[in-house]
């Protein structure tokens, strides 16, 4: 079932994937273990997500992310699949303030975190901060489409490019991206039709979050479509119910320790004579 990557997944693999029409599964990933089992699964493409404030640290939004930590788990994900492509996740505010903050941030997420590119949530008005990055050196992917990271300012979390000019907006985001330098798009919830056109108007890998069918990779959130989460976005359904493995699993140890049931004891005392190193 495995199949593991065989050598290391750049963005040139990816190209080459959607060039031929070969769809290409990505997942988010936050620790070493589970980035580890993904690779071997053959995922190509892990996005270290700022999702992990919901995800792995209970905060209530993706805006509560701490850069710092994004960094040390995006470093931990690499240490675990070092064949995946690795995309860090740049947090809210910290390439929105200003353009040389931006970069030094998004330089951070190749040095500390050794991610293989940066995500931004992006509109038209980034192409100067995505050009600079591109001229750094600084692989980006431009999240366009619905932006969590706006959710306060838009009034929650919500599809975008549903009326004609919204959709026209988006696509024509997707268009300025790749004139800045973009060498890959994400675009998150928007009708099959937007996504469709963004994949006819531009030449890079275009990976869709539940925008449909014509993205050449396809992302969602792993504990989502693991069913371990009270709820999921309508495109990530579960395709496992992790939650009551893993819940089993619990109470099976719950039950081995109230009997004292723990097999044989793996350390006995050493003779007199040994030292803890014999
Ligand atoms: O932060 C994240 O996990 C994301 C994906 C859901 C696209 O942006």
């Amino acid at each position: 079932m495995a199949s593991p990557q065989p050598t290391p997944v750049t963005i040139r693999t990816l190209v080459r994937m959607a060039a031929k029409g070969e769809r290409f599964a990505c997942l988010t990933a936050y620790d070493a273990t589970t980035a580890k089992h993904l690779e071997r699964a053959g995922i190509p493409l892990l996005l270290v997500g700022d999702t992990a404030a919901e995800m792995v640290l209970g905060l209530p939004g993706t805006i509560h992310a701490p850069l710092d930590f994004l960094l040390t788990i995006t470093a931990a994900v690499k240490r675990g699949a070092p064949n995946t492509f690795v995309m860090g996740d740049m947090p809210f505010l910290s390439y929105q303030c200003d353009e040389a903050e931006g970069i030094r941030n998004a330089g951070r997420f190749l040095t500390e975190g050794t991610a293989d590119a940066v995500k931004l949530e992006v509109d038209g008005t980034f192409t100067g901060l995505v050009s600079q990055m591109d001229r750094a050196g600084i692989p980006v992917c431009a999240h366009i489409g619905s932006r969590p990271q706006r959710a306060k300012h838009d009034g929650g979390y919500r599809a975008a490019g549903r009326t004609r000019l919204d959709a026209a907006r988006i696509i024509e985001d997707a268009v300025r991206m790749e004139e800045a330098g973009a060498c890959m798009l994400l675009v998150e919830a928007t009708p099959a039709e937007v996504a469709t056109e963004i994949v006819q108007r531009t030449s890079v890998p275009v990976i869709g979050c539940g925008a449909g069918p014509a993205c050449h990779g396809q992302i969602v959130v792993t504990q989502d479509i693991l069913g371990l989460t009270d709820w999921q976005p309508a495109f990530a359904k579960p395709v496992a119910d992790m939650a009551s493995a893993l819940q089993a699993a619990a109470q099976r140890w719950k039950t081995m320790v109230a009997a004292a049931d723990l097999g044989e004891h793996p350390y006995t005392m050493l003779e007199d004579n040994c030292t803890q190193r014999d």
